[in-house]
């Protein structure tokens, strides 16, 4: 058992190295707050996502887009359109600072997707 183990486990890091730091990261995020945890098959984007709105995102909206210094951004996807929440990521709004030119369309996409699925 130990060297099947010993002989599966780097071959199963390697598949799943993406989970594995996922799951990594989410154990170390609900220490402190509630970030959403994706599910161990969630595709490139979701986890791209997650990564740009922890990084870009939480110090204002919090961990689980409750709000803060931001304002709530939970259930997003009853107030605003797709286009609307995009427009107010790239170009800002009040004290929402604009993310155009600092993430890019496909790093907006993604976040934007993160939080209508998991917020
Ligand atoms: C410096 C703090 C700050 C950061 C960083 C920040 N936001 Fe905001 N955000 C705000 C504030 C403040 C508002 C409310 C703006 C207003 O009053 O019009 C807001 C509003 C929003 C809204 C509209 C909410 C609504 O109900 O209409 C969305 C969507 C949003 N932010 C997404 C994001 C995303 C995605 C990121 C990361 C890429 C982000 N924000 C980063 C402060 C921030």
């Amino acid at each position: 058992m130990t060297s099947q183990y010993g002989l599966i486990m780097p071959l199963r890091l390697r598949s799943h190295g993406a989970a594995v730091a996922l799951a990594i990261t989410s154990v170390l995020a609900v220490g402190c707050a509630e970030t959403p945890l994706l599910p161990e098959n969630a595709d490139a984007e979701l986890v791209m996502g997650q990564d740009v709105y922890t990084a870009k995102c939480s110090r204002c909206h919090g961990a689980s887009g409750a709000g803060g210094l931001g304002s709530s951004i939970r259930d997003i996807s009853e107030r605003l359109t797709e286009a609307e929440q995009i427009a107010v990521v790239s170009a800002g709004r009040n004290s929402m600072p604009r993310f155009d030119g600092v993430l890019t369309d496909a790093e907006i996409a993604a976040v934007l997707r993160y939080v209508r699925e998991f917020m």
